[in-house]
């Protein structure tokens, strides 16, 4: 089981919180569709749900929190909603950046960066730069991400370190060839939500998600609240996470005893 968290009046006490929280921020098309507001409005305004679910993450004590921000797939996209979406980012990490480093937030992203405009590059790295030292607080933007891609990298880096003499090939375990995955050192996420209403996976972390509980929250992105957020953390402190075992086996020592 997770550790449980501190006291917060946000949860109901006893609550466990997760480490890390990983999120599929959909729906932002349908809720302009459903205003007849062009797509890009929904989402700006899911940019502005982006920092109020930072701000409530960091307060209830959620160490690392991984956006799903621009997949592999979204550069099919009409070609206006890329460059909107690509400004959006830009403007994000504008306005943003002074209360990342407020906060004490580091910066990480994940996915193939290099292919993202100049602008958004340099305002990714200098971030970046900026909140290195950090630790309490990590934000992950998965940007230009796809969790198959991240996969064929890691072989393709794991194998070039065989072949160097690197790593041996009868020692390969999970431990370390997960070191090749663009999450290394990072926690694999315990909590993976997805908004909207749909209930895919849509090639998001699919490797560290592998014991991760998942929680789809019928509510559209731009209209994810504080509130919604616990709810979804309360609904994942009420599953069992057995990892293969029994639930006796993983009942914590108290409950079992009584
Ligand atoms: C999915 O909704 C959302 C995206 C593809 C992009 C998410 C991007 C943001 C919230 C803004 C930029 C992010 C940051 C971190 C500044 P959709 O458009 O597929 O919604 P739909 O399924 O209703 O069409």
């Amino acid at each position: 089981m997770p550790p449980a968290a501190p006291a917060n009046p946000a949860l109901p006490p006893g609550t466990s919180l997760p480490g890390h929280i990983a999120i599929i921020m959909d729906g932002n098309g349908r809720w302009a569709q459903q205003r007849g507001l062009p797509r890009l409005e929904g989402h700006r305004r899911g940019v502005e749900t982006v920092r109020t679910i930072v701000d409530a993450t960091r307060e209830l004590g959620i160490r690392v929190v991984t956006l799903y921000a621009f997949s592999v797939e979204n550069w099919k996209r009409p070609q206006d909603e890329v460059g909107g979406l690509m400004n959006l980012l830009d403007f994000f990490l504008k306005r943003e950046t002074d209360d990342l480093i407020k906060n004490k937030v580091r910066l990480l992203t994940i996915g193939h960066t290099e292919d993202l405009p100049e602008v958004v590059r340099k305002r990714l790295a200098s971030t970046i730069k900026a909140t290195e030292t950090f630790s309490d607080y990590t934000l992950v933007l998965a940007l230009n991400y796809g969790a198959r891609t991240e996969i064929v990298d890691a072989a393709r880096a794991y194998a070039a370190a065989v072949a160097a003499g690197k790593e041996k090939l009868n020692d390969s375990s999970w431990a370390t060839f997960s070191r090749y995955l663009y999450t290394a050192g990072l926690p694999d996420p315990d909590l993976i939500i997805r908004t909207s209403g749909e209930t895919r996976v849509s090639n998001f972390l699919l490797l560290q998600g592998a014991y991760a509980e998942y929680y789809f929250a019928p509510v559209l992105w731009p209209d994810f609240s504080r509130a919604d957020l616990v709810t979804a953390i309360t609904e994942y402190s009420k599953r069992e996470r057995r990892y293969g075992q029994t639930g006796e086996q993983v009942k914590p020592v108290s409950a079992s005893a009584s």
